[in-house]
């Protein structure tokens, strides 16, 4: 009886741990990350630039207020500000992104398997939607959880799931997210399935996705523009 109730005990802490789990927490003030790709040093994050020579500059990203150019297949343009692109977001567990869509510009459908997103409409109107996980009943479809929001407006993507911005206005539309990841990692469903390097098995995607083969092919023959 005892020994039962110990081993559910493990296993609840063991079930919050995990649902808790998110990029690790700092033992110090920060850990900037060392800009160095030959060190050949390597941890779950990047390794502490010596605190010594940490400076304010190292946690500043400049540029976020000039207009990128949306003129591509996908008719938007992202700026990641991750760790990669500010050293000071390491072992953070934030990052930043802008997102820009000309008139019908798309972030098309993706996740983020590392980070839950929130994201803040500046300007235009963006349709934003997120899938639910398949629901254990195999009849009924997945849930879409989707709005058009303008500006003032948040919304927010769970971890992992598929999500989408579309500019259903007349204007430019321009968004920022925060994601709770130094590294939230983008998975591109479109490209990723249809443009990896080597092909996906052309037959296997058919059977998965109800297509004919030359649809597939023709598919998989496509330049697939990403937009970050
Ligand atoms: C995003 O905009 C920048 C600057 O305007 C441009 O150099 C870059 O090619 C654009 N990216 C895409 C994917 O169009
Ligand atoms: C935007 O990108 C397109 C396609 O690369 C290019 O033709 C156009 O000149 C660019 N516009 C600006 C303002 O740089
Ligand atoms: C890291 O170093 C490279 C090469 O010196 C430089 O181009 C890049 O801007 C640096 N990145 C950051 C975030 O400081």
């Amino acid at each position: 009886m005892l020994a039962t109730r110990f081993v559910l005990l493990i296993l609840v802490t063991l079930a919050a741990e995990i649902s808790y789990a998110a990029d690790p927490d700092l033992l110090q003030d920060f850990c900037v990350g060392l800009n160095d790709s030959e060190s050949g040093v390597y941890v779950n994050g990047k390794v502490c630039k010596n605190p010594k020579h940490v400076t304010a500059d190292d946690f500043v990203f400049s540029g976020l207020e000039i207009a990128r150019n949306t003129s591509n297949l996908l008719g938007s343009n992202l700026t990641e500000v991750f760790e990669e692109q500010l050293r000071g977001l390491n072992h953070e567990g934030v990052a930043m992104v802008k997102i820009e869509l000309a008139p019908k510009g798309t972030n098309p459908p993706h996740s983020h398997p590392r980070a839950s997103e929130i994201i803040f409409v500046l300007k235009g109107e963006i349709y934003v939607g997120f899938i639910g996980t398949n629901p254990t009943d195999a009849t009924r479809p997945n849930k879409l959880y989707a709005k058009i929001l303008h500006p003032g407006q948040v919304f927010m993507f769970p971890r992992g799931l598929i999500h989408f911005q579309y500019n259903v206005g007349k204007t430019d539309a321009v968004a920022y997210a925060s994601l709770n990841s130094q590294n939230p990692g983008i998975v591109t469903i479109a490209s990723s399935l249809f443009g990896s390097d080597p092909p996906v098995n052309p037959e296997m995607l058919a059977r998965a996705f109800q297509l004919n083969l030359e649809t597939v092919k023709y598919l998989q023959s496509l330049t697939w523009t990403r937009n970050n």
